[in-house]
């Protein structure tokens, strides 16, 4: 790791499955007893607002009850102590990597605690809950929706993630299935661009091929290890 400056990490679900959030691709193929397709789509917010609201709702005051775990506060002392250029990409939608001190950081799919007026665009941030209809502050329409990239809609910063995909000497995915696009893809071009990519997963996930190194375990103890590595212990010990 002795050559390595710019660091891109792309985090998924299993970063915070240890601090009790469920993943969104369980072992019964539903996040928090739903389809996928039922509570994140543009359709579904259109058909069931009550329903979608709610369920995010749910999620929002859910995040009270939890911690950060030994991952994120590895990728938090990380941050503090690299010197070089490092990303944080995450697609998870809570606030544990900044609760656990990430600076350098970008919710690619949202954020639980954060409004997105439908009608002018702009975000703010949001703790409560979020009925159907709440007005926005900066346009006064009752258009407030979660600020969640629901499948089909763009994610949040590409432009500022693919200059850092670009520059990337390594790459890392943590705790992510690889079957969401376009983080799925990261990999890849990091891997062109001539970066190091590296797994850290529970278990192999569906791109795993497309790594150079695939390591399996959880990732409170893979982080921490990985941090360590990187930073030669002084981080987080
Ligand atoms: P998934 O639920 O698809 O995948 C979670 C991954 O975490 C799996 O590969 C598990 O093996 C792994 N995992 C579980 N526990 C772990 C642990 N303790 N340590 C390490 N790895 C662990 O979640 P994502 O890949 O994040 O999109 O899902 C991607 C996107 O799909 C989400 O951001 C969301 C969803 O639809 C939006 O909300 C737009």
């Amino acid at each position: 790791m002795a050559d390595i400056r710019n660091i891109v990490i792309l985090t998924g679900a299993g970063v915070s499955a240890e601090s009790g959030l469920a993943t969104f691709r369980g072992p019964d193929g539903l996040w928090e007893g739903h389809r996928v397709e039922d509570v994140c789509t543009p359709e579904a917010l259109v058909h069931d607002p009550m329903m979608v609201h709610r369920f995010y709702d749910e999620r929002r005051a859910k995040l009270a009850l939890v911690k950060p775990n030994a991952a994120h506060a590895a990728l938090a002392a990380l941050d503090r102590a690299w010197p070089g250029a490092l990303l944080v990409v995450t697609q998870n939608v809570d606030d544990l990597h900044e609760r656990a001190g990430s600076k350098r950081l970008i919710h690619m799919h949202g954020e639980l605690k954060s409004a997105l007026c439908a009608a002018c665009g702009s975000t703010a941030a949001w703790q409560a809950a979020l009925p159907p209809g709440s007005k926005c502050a900066g346009c006064g329409q009752p258009k407030l929706r979660p600020a969640i990239v629901f499948f089909g809609e763009m994610p949040y910063e590409m432009d500022v993630i693919e200059a850092a995909l670009d520059e990337a000497d390594l790459f890392v995915s943590i705790g992510t299935s690889g079957v969401v696009y376009p983080a799925a893809g990261f990999v890849q071009i990091a891997r062109a661009r001539g970066a190091r990519t590296l797994e850290l997963n529970l278990d192999r996930s569906a791109g795993r091929s497309y790594f150079q190194e695939c390591r399996v375990g959880p990732a409170s103890l893979l982080v921490p290890e990985l941090v360590r590595e990187l930073t030669g212990r002084q981080a987080i010990d």
